[in-house]
C-alpha cells in the first residue's frame, strides 16, 4: 500500500514508525515531513494546511490511504476533499473536526447532551464580556473560540488580566478570526489526564492514558508550550475513573456527534480534569496529541494500520486495540528560548536506537549527511519499561546521550506522576 501522512512533527514521526511495522506498507509519503522523518518516509515540502496542494499531490501519486494528523487540515476539510477522490482517510471530516475547531460548538454540544464540563458563557461583544467579568470570581478562564496554536486559553487571576485578555483576543485579534467569539469559563482544579481514543462512529476505544507537561520550565512554571514531555499511563486515571469517563463522557460524546449528523471517525482526544466533582472535559482535540502520541503508540501492541483502516470503514471492534502493560516516557529536547525566540541550524548528534529507546524528530532539516535543528521542539527521546519509574529513568539517561548546541529540556518530566504513584 502507498500511504500519505499529512504533518511534520514528532507525532507524525511516531505514527509513521508505527505504520511501517505493517508488511503491507510499500511506501509512505510525508507532507511536509522533516529532515528526521526523511529516514522513514519520502518527504515533500507541501505544508499541512495547503489543502489544494495536498489534494493535487494525492491525485498524482497512487495513494491508497491517507492519515491526516494535524488540526488545521482536518478543520479545513482535507478529509472531505480526499474522500471525494475516493481516497480513504484516517481522520474526521470537517463537520466532525469542528469539535476542536470551535470551542463554542463543543461547549454547546456538552451543554445540550449533559456531558460534564466547566460552566461558561459565550460572548461575541467585547463590551458585554467585560461587563460580565466585573462580577466574575477569579481566577477565571478566557478561551478564543477557534484554533490558536494551543495558545488561545488565558487563565486570568484578576479583572485587569481578564480585561486585557478580552482586548487582546477580541479587539486586537491576536489570534485572528479565532477570537471573534470567546468563552468565559469557570476555573477548575484537579489532575489533568489526556485520553486519546479510536472511534469509528459506532464504538469508542480509549488508548492508554497519558500526562502532558505543557509549561516550558520545571515545576510547571514558564510559558505554555506545545508540550515538553509526556508519560503513559497516567497514574491518576484509575480503572474506576476510566469507567466513569466511558459512561459520562466518551460514549455520550460519540452519541451526541451522531445525533447532530456529525459522525466522528478517527482519533478523538479527551483533555480531562479530574475535579473534586468528578471528571470534566477541558477540551476535545480531533486528532492525536503531540507529544502524547510519542508515548502512547510505543505501547500499542496491535497493528496501527489495521486499526486505522477499520476505523475509517466503521468496522472497529474493541479486540482490535491492545496495549502493553508497560509504561513510556518522552523527554522533549527543544531549542533554548522556545516558545519565544530561539536559534536553529545546529548539528544534531544522536545515539543509536534500540527496541526500548528511540527518538522521534520534530524539527530538523538535512544538510548532506548531517541533521540540523530546525524548530522550537527538536525531538522527543522516548523510553519504554515495565513500569513508569524505570521508563522515566531510561528516557532521561537516553536523552543525555543526545547532543546539539542550544538544547533545552525540563528535568522533571514524570515527577508528578511518580509522586502520585507513591501516594496511591
Ligand atoms: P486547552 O488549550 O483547552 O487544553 O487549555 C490549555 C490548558 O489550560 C489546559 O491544559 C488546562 O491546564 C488549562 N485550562 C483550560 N481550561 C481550564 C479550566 N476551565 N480551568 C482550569 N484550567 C483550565
Ligand atoms: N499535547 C496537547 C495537544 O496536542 O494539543
Amino acid at each position: 500500500m502507498q500511504i500519505l501522512v499529512v504533518g511534520g512533527g514528532g507525532r507524525e514521526h511516531a505514527i509513521i514508525k508505527s505504520l511501517k511495522k505493517n508488511a503491507l506498507v510499500e511506501k509512505i509519503y510525508a507532507l511536509p515531513g522533516n529532515g528526521g522523518i526523511a529516514k522513514d518516509a519520502e518527504c515533500f515540502p507541501i505544508k499541512a494546511n495547503d489543502v489544494d496542494g495536498i489534494v493535487d499531490f494525492a491525485k498524482n501519486h497512487k495513494i491508497d490511504f491517507a492519515v491526516v494528523a494535524p488540526d488545521d487540515p482536518l478543520v479545513l476539510g482535507l478529509v472531505n476533499r480526499l474522500e471525494d477522490l475516493s481516497i480513504p482517510c484516517f481522520g474526521p471530516r470537517a463537520e466532525a473536526a469542528i469539535i476542536e475547531g470551535s470551542k463554542v460548538f463543543s461547549k454547546n454540544l456538552m451543554k445540550k447532551y449533559g456531558i460534564p464540563t466547566a460552566d461558561s458563557e459565550t460572548f461575541s461583544d467585547p463590551v458585554k464580556a467585560i461587563e460580565y467579568l466585573k462580577n466574575s470570581s477569579y481566577p477565571t478562564v478566557i478561551k478564543a473560540d477557534g484554533l490558536a496554536l494551543g495558545k488561545g486559553v488565558i487563565i486570568a487571576k484578576d479583572f485587569d488580566e481578564a480585561k486585557q485578555a478580552v482586548n487582546d483576543i477580541m479587539m486586537d485579534k491576536c489570534f485572528g478570526a479565532s477570537g471573534n467569539n470567546i468563552l468565559i469559563e469557570e476555573f477548575l482544579t484537579g489532575p489533568e489526564v489526556s485520553v486519546l481514543s479510536f472511534t469509528d462512529g459506532n464504538i469508542v476505544v480509549p488508548m492508554v492514558s497519558s500526562m502532558d507537561h505543557k509549561r516550558a520550565k520545571d515545576g510547571d512554571e514558564g510559558l505554555n508550550t506545545g508540550g515538553m514531555g509526556t508519560v503513559a499511563p497516567n497514574p491518576y486515571y484509575t480503572e474506576a475513573v476510566q469507567k466513569e469517563c466511558m459512561e459520562k463522557i466518551f460514549l455520550p460524546t460519540i452519541n451526541a456527534m451522531n445525533a447532530e449528523g456529525r459522525t466522528f471517525k478517527g482519533c478523538l482526544y479527551f483533555g480531562l480534569m479530574l475535579t473534586p466533582k468528578g471528571p470534566k472535559v477541558i477540551e476535545y482535540n480531533c486528532r492525536f496529541g503531540d507529544p502524547e502520541t510519542q508515548v502512547v503508540l510505543p505501547l500499542l501492541e496491535s497493528d496501527l494500520l489495521d486499526i486505522m483502516l477499520k476505523t475509517s470503514k466503521g468496522q472497529l471492534s474493541v479486540d482490535d486495540v491492545k496495549f502493553s502493560k508497560g509504561a513510556a516516557c518522552c523527554i522533549v529536547l527543544a531549542s533554548d528560548g522556545y516558545p519565544q525566540k530561539y536559534s536553529t541550524g545546529f548539528e544534531m548528534k544522536l545515539p543509536l536506537d534500540s527496541e526500548d529507546e528511540f527518538i522521534y524528530i520534530a524539527g530538523a532539516k538535512k544538510d548532506g549527511d548531517k541533521l540540523l535543528t530546525a524548530g522550537g521542539r527538536v525531538l522527543g527521546a522516548v523510553a519504554k519499561a515495565d513500569n513508569l519509574k524505570d521508563a522515566v529513568k531510561k528516557a532521561y539517561a537516553y536523552s543525555d546521550k543526545i547532543y546539539f548546541e542550544n538544547a533545552y529540556k525540563r528535568s522533571d518530566i514524570g515527577k508528578k506522576a511518580l509522586m502520585a504513584l507513591e501516594n496511591n
